[in-house]
């Protein structure tokens, strides 16, 4: 385990190829019920990856801005429940990383393919800007890259892949970071390639 004392934490290998397949499955499902979509923001730019989401909440962007709904932006119909497997996955992990009573509301489900990224951000979207963010990666290798609570602070890369888990807790909750890409063909996971990652967060 690599533990930082802000809060951030990388689970090396911490899903065995068995969870990683039976989480993918569970995200399948989602994905049939709450197709992937890519919104465009308000200054007409498109996303860079697709996304869906699943949980009470899911996190959309368009020409408004950001925020939770309950409703998938394209369909309108409810996002799917979480499934037990992730709900009960993304508890076990914040209790193992010191957060007691979490309650995982939304799970976003990114999907990144070849050359797709996640430019620098925080997190703020959320009412609750201190429960902690479960990240689970799947599939293709790729960069995480930590920043501190200004845009301009020193970063630090991570190496993330297919199985590896990051908490960000503490003070590292509200941290800039980003996604700098994935490394292609570095994990037969996704038959079709790519880095799936599903982000539970807790929104109230
Ligand atoms: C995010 O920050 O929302 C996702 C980061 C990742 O894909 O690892
Ligand atoms: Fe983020």
């Amino acid at each position: 385990m690599m533990t930082t004392n802000q809060g951030f934490f990388l689970l090396k290998s911490r899903l065995t190829k068995a969870v990683q397949q039976e989480i993918l499955a569970a995200a399948r499902s989602v994905v049939i019920q709450a197709p992937l979509f890519r919104p465009t923001m308000a200054n007409g730019q498109s996303f860079n990856y697709s996304m869906t989401n699943c949980g009470e909440l899911g996190w959309v962007a368009d020409r408004h801005g950001y925020r939770y709904q309950q409703v998938h932006p394209e369909t309108l119909s409810r996002f799917p429940a979480m499934p037990q497997v992730i709900r009960d996955l993304a508890i076990n992990l914040a209790k193992e990383t010191g957060n007691d009573n979490f309650d995982p509301e939304s799970c976003l489900i990114n999907l990144y393919r070849k050359g797709e990224k996640l430019g620098m951000h925080q997190d703020n979207t959320e009412k609750n800007l201190s429960a902690p963010i479960i990240s689970i990666s799947l599939g293709d290798s790729g960069v995480f890259v930590l920043g501190g609570f200004l845009r301009t602070d020193e970063t630090k890369h991570y190496i993330v892949q297919s199985g590896d888990i990051i908490v960000m807790s503490g003070e590292s909750r509200n941290f800039f970071h980003s996604f700098k890409g994935t490394v292609p063909n570095t994990s037969n996971l996704l038959k079709d390639g790519g880095r799936l990652n599903l982000t539970i967060r807790q929104v109230n």
